[in-house]
C-alpha cells in the first residue's frame, strides 16, 4: 500500500446482514463494517473478496453507509465469476471489504444545484452523494438526481409528486429513497419501463438544463457510469459552460495504488500526466478526463 494510503485504508470482516436480489443478477448488500464506514465518502469505494477461493478482489462502489451502526450497503451487477460468488454469499457469513478507497467527490458550497448522472453500475455513488448533500446539516444542498439503465431498476420506482421543468413526458418515475427526502428524481432507459423515458438519462439532465437557464451559471454536474455516459456528460457541462466531476470505475488489480493498473491519461493546464484512478480518482474534473 502506498505511504500516502496507510492509515486511511481498513480491511473489515464483516457479517452480510441482508442480501437483495433483482432482475438481471443484480444485488444490493448491507455488510458489517465499522472502520470503513467511519469515513467513507461519496465516490470512495471498496475492494470487496467475493470468496476466499478467488485471489483478486473486485472494486464496488459505497452506496450507502451508517457510520453509527456500523454498516455499507452496495450495489452490484454480476457480470463475471467474482461477483457470482459474492453473489452466493449467505446471511451472517463474512466478507472481507478495504477501504474506504479513493477521493470522492466534493461539492461546490457556491453552487445552487448539484445535478447527479447514474448510469447501470453508476448509480451507487450517486445516491450517496444525494443522501450525503441532503442530511448536510451545514449547508442547504439541492441535488436533482437522473438516473438511467437497461436493467429494470433495482429499486421499487413510484411517480413523483415534485415537479421538474422540462422533463419528457414519460419521466414520470422516480425513486422513492430520493423522492422521500425531498429530492427530485427521474429515470431514463432504451427499454420500455412504466414511468422512465425512453432515451439516454443525459436527455433529461440536458432537458432540465435548457428549461432552466437561471440556474444554468450555478449547476455543477456529478456523474458515474459507463464510458458514453460520462462522455455525454461532459459535453453536456461544457456546451453549458459548467463545471463537472466524474467518477471512473476501471479494471483494477491492487486498488491501492501500488501497481498503475488503472492509470489514465490526464489533463492539466501543466501538460498531460497519468493518474492511477484507484488512489488519484476514482472522481476527476471532466475537462481533465475530456479535452473538449
Ligand atoms: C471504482 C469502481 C467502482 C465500481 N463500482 C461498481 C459497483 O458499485 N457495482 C458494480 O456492479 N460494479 C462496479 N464496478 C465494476 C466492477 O468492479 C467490475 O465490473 C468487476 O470486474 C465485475 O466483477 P465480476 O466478477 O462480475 O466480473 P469479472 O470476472 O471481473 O469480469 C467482468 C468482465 O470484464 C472482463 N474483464 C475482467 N478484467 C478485465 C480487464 N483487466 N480488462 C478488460 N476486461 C476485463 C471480463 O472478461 C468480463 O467480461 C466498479 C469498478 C470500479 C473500478
Ligand atoms: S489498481 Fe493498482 S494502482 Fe490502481
Amino acid at each position: 500500500m502506498g505511504k500516502e494510503n496507510r492509515n486511511t485504508i481498513f480491511i473489515d470482516e464483516g457479517q452480510v446482514h441482508s442480501i437483495r436480489e433483482f432482475p438481471d443478477r443484480q444485488y444490493i448488500m448491507r455488510i458489517e463494517a465499522p472502520k470503513v464506514a467511519a469515513t467513507a465518502r461519496p465516490g470512495s469505494f471498496v475492494h470487496v473478496r467475493c470468496n476466499p477461493k478467488i485471489p483478486m478482489r473486485r472494486p464496488i462502489s459505497l452506496m450507502r453507509v451508517n457510520a453509527d451502526a456500523g454498516w455499507v450497503e452496495i450495489y452490484f451487477k454480476v457480470l463475471g465469476d467474482g461477483l457470482a460468488a459474492l453473489s452466493d454469499t449467505a446471511i451472517g457469513e463474512c466478507v472481507s471489504i478495504l477501504g474506504p478507497i479513493g477521493n470522492g467527490f466534493s461539492a461546490n458550497p457556491e453552487s445552487k444545484t448539484q445535478l447527479m448522472i447514474g448510469g447501470g453500475v453508476g448509480i451507487p455513488p450517486m445516491l450517496f452523494l444525494a443522501e450525503h448533500l441532503n442530511s448536510d446539516p451545514n449547508h442547504d444542498w439541492s441535488p436533482v438526481v437522473f438516473m438511467g439503465s437497461e436493467s429494470p431498476f433495482p429499486f421499487d420506482l413510484k411517480a413523483s409528486g415534485i415537479e421538474l421543468s422540462g422533463i419528457p413526458a414519460d419521466a414520470t418515475g422516480c425513486l422513492p429513497e430520493m423522492e422521500d427526502c425531498g429530492i427530485p428524481s427521474r429515470l431514463a432507459s432504451q427499454q420500455s419501463y412504466e414511468g422512465v423515458h425512453k432515451g439516454f438519462v443525459t436527455d433529461l439532465a440536458a432537458a432540465w438544463l435548457l428549461a432552466n437557464p437561471e440556474l444554468q451559471a450555478n449547476t455543477e454536474i456529478f456523474a458515474c457510469g459507463p464510458e458514453p455516459m460520462l462522455h455525454a456528460a461532459a459535453k453536456l457541462a461544457s456546451e453549458f459552460g459548467i463545471d463537472a466531476q466524474l467518477c471512473l470505475e476501471e479494471y483494477m488489480a491492487c486498488a491501492v495504488g501500488g501497481c498503475a493498473g488503472c492509470a489514465v491519461e490526464v489533463h492539466t493546464p501543466n501538460g498531460t500526466s497519468m493518474k492511477r484512478v484507484c488512489v488519484d480518482g476514482p472522481v476527476f474534473k471532466a475537462r481533465e478526463i475530456y479535452v473538449q
